[in-house]
């Protein structure tokens, strides 16, 4: 196995970092890396944000809810972003730009490329021993985010990415068995039911005997409570109103 692969299947987040924050060279690695992953039609849809400001880290944190949002190496947020292309274009053909960029598929393009370039930000981390979690907690209050960073039309912050020095070394969490999400030829609705038994049952076990935060939980359980609610109504209108996936 190769040292890369050898790095993605090592993956764990990172929830607890040391108090070292990470050089100025190795966030400007960590950067070109997520910008060099691919990017649809070369568009390269994205900004990211790190955020330095200590007032600013702690209202983020008090967004999330997590302490690691603020206490990290490094704290970046990913924003998917098509408001550099909209500036370029010209008063006369702004209208007609706005009209393809309001799309679902613009907007799919700008999610996909926001979240290739932060894996591979996150590939980056990992390969330097750093430790990354993905913050989706920001989402809790996208308009206190978007405030706190400015953000203009045609701009969403996606999620942030908390990278520093592991202060823990978490057990690697399981993953589904590969024939319940590998497909060949087409999308088959084959019976998944004893491999999706098997691995509740693993991570069951996992959960049970893991060195922090155990809880009696299987995956089936978690996903029905998970979508049993519907989570962050808001995020749908704050992202019409930003002109994104309007038509
Ligand atoms: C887009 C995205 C958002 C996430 N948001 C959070 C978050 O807000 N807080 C957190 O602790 N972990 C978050 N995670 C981490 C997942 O919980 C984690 O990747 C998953 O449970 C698998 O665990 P592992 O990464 O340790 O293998 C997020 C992951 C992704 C990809």
């Amino acid at each position: 196995m190769n040292k890369l692969i050898e790095t993605i299947l090592d993956h764990r987040s990172i929830r607890k970092f040391t108090d070292q924050k990470i050089t100025e060279d190795q966030i400007k690695i960590i950067v070109q890396a997520a910008q060099q992953a691919s990017t649809s039609s070369y568009v390269m849809a994205y900004s990211i944000i790190g955020v330095t400001n200590e007032t600013i880290k702690e209202q983020l944190c008090e967004v999330s809810g997590q302490p690691y949002v603020k206490d990290n190496g490094h704290l970046f947020v990913f924003c998917a972003d098509l408001n550099r292309i909209h500036r370029l274009a010209s008063s006369e053909v702004k209208k007609l730009l706005e009209k393809s960029m309001e799309t679902t598929e613009q907007f799919m393009v700008a999610i996909i490329d926001t979240a290739l370039a932060a894996q591979n930000a996150t590939l980056a981390a990992e390969s330097m021993d750093l430790g990354v979690c993905y913050l989706g907690s920001l989402r809790n209050d996208i308009h206190r985010v978007n405030d706190l960073l400015k953000l203009p039309d045609f701009v969403i912050p996606l999620f942030g990415l908390a990278i520093g020095y592991p202060a823990e070394k978490p057990e690697k969490k399981p993953r589904l068995p590969i024939d319940v999400v590998y497909h060949e030829n087409n999308y088959e609705l084959q019976d998944v039911t004893e491999s999706l038994k098997k691995f509740d049952e693993e991570l069951k076990t996992y959960y049970q005997n893991r060195s922090h935060n155990q809880r009696s939980d299987t995956w089936t359980k978690q996903m029905m409570r998970k979508y049993s609610k519907v989570q962050r109504a808001e995020v749908s209108s704050f992202v019409k109103n930003k002109n994104f996936n309007k038509s």
